[in-house]
């Protein structure tokens, strides 16, 4: 079934650290253009830090708040998006808890990242329950707040898939509520009395003569009103289709396109390759670090012409610098016109340029430590409120006592 007019995009981070000029342009500039279309929810996934290393939590809470600084420095605004840490709602953990209970143990077992990871990490102890079921915490995260669109890497498209297989299975196994028709009913009267009727008519049209049009209607009222919940518009959305209400619905993957943005040695800039900039490191320090960047190893000597296609520095003005600074660069390479360190100013002019407002932001928000928590506190606040109404819903899916 589908659930139109879901505009709301979920993603999260893991804090590992200090974010760098990869995760600027591979994922943060997305977050800020997503979030003037969509009602975007970000998080800080310090829970998912455990699940590659328990051992030591003392960094989790300082790379958390780090990393929000690094978001809100880039012009994640808290007035458009939510803000918040996945630790401080714990309605995260109680759905990921009852979605446990209906997940194969072999949907988790065949999530290609566990083998990958168990090879890879092969120093951390990843035999533990919580690695195996990270992908379903994953879908926790997703389907509590019932996201449409998850902007992901190709990396997590498998977690994304296994989602909506839960979200499907949970769907069919609980799907149709008690009193369906009757909640629609009352959801219908909240939009007041004049689009009740509307909707009732279109809603008529629809199941009585099959009118398409009708449904593409009902559709865009639906959306459109700005005083109803997620979940009743759901309702509203599954009487006007003739479906139940979708308690979880669907997610999928909004995939972002790889980070064009190479490292200093011209590979992907990773921190595990340690070839990173960091987003707001200081000038000096970025300065060192893209002067002494490796260039055409054919130029060993000032006058010994170089090929700008085996140059990192290379990929560097592709990113950044004008034609005209371009050819000029192309030029005195193949020419031995001009000397590495000259070709490599424009480039280190405009990373800096580029950085000089991430960091003097940075520097507000870390000179007041206390309106970072703010925005933290009430950005939790709203993810909760979100969070809740779905457990409610799942709850009552589910037929737990009632609250
Ligand atoms: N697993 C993601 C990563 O490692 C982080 C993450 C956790 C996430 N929960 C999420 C991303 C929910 C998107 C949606 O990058
Ligand atoms: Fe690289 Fe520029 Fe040196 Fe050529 S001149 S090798 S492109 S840094």
């Amino acid at each position: 079934m589908s659930i139109d007019g879901n505009r709301r995009v979920l993603s999260g981070m893991r804090p590992t650290g200090r974010l760098h000029l990869g995760h600027y342009h591979g994922v943060l500039k997305n977050w800020v253009e997503l979030q003037h279309e969509y009602q975007c929810f970000f998080f800080v996934a310090d829970w998912h830090a455990l699940t590659t290393g328990y051992e030591n939590t003392s960094g989790i809470a300082d790379s958390a708040f780090d990393i929000v600084v690094d978001w809100l420095s880039v012009g994640v605004n808290p007035g458009e998006a939510t803000i918040f840490v996945q630790s401080r709602v714990p309605e995260h953990a109680e759905l990921h808890l009852l979605l446990s209970m209906i997940t194969p143990l072999s949907w988790l077992e065949r999530v290609p990242t566990y083998k990958d990871q168990q090879e890879k990490l092969k120093e951390n102890d990843l035999s533990t329950y919580g690695f195996l079921g990270y992908p379903l915490l994953q879908a926790a995260d997703i389907l509590v707040y019932k996201a449409g669109n998850v902007p992901v890497g190709e990396d997590q498209v498998a977690h994304i898939e296994m989602a909506r297989e839960v979200a499907r299975r949970f769907n069919f196994l609980y799907g149709r509520e008690e009193g369906f028709e009757e909640k629609a009913e009352q959801a219908a009267r909240k939009m007041g009395k004049k689009n009740a009727s509307l909707y009732a008519g279109i809603r008529r049209a629809f199941q009585e003569e099959g009118d398409e049009e009708a449904l593409l209607k009902g559709r865009a009222l639906l959306s459109s009103q700005q005083n109803i919940s997620l979940s009743d518009r759901q309702r509203l959305m599954g009487y006007l289709e003739g479906g139940g209400k979708v308690i979880l619905p669907e997610p999928q993957a909004l995939l972002t396109k790889d980070s064009k943005m190479p490292g200093l040695d011209g590979e992907k800039m990773s921190k595990s390759y340690n070839n990173t900039i960091g987003l707001r490191e200081m000038p000096e320090e970025v300065t060192r670090k893209l002067r002494t960047m490796p260039t055409d190893p054919a130029r060993v000597r000032r006058t010994d012409p170089g090929d700008p296609t085996k140059c990192p520095v290379w990929k560097y003005h592709e990113i950044y610098s004008s034609e005209d600074v371009k050819s000029w660069a192309k030029e005195g390479c193949v020419t031995a016109g001009i000397g590495c360190l000259d070709c490599k100013q424009p480039v280190i002019d405009s990373v800096l340029k580029e950085q000089a407002p991430i960091r003097e932001r940075s520097e507000e928000f870390l000179g007041d430590r206390d309106a970072v928590f703010a925005i933290i506190d009430e950005g939790c606040e709203t993810a909760r409120d979100v969070a809740r109404e779905t457990l409610d819903d799942v709850r009552h899916a589910m037929k737990f006592l009632p609250r």
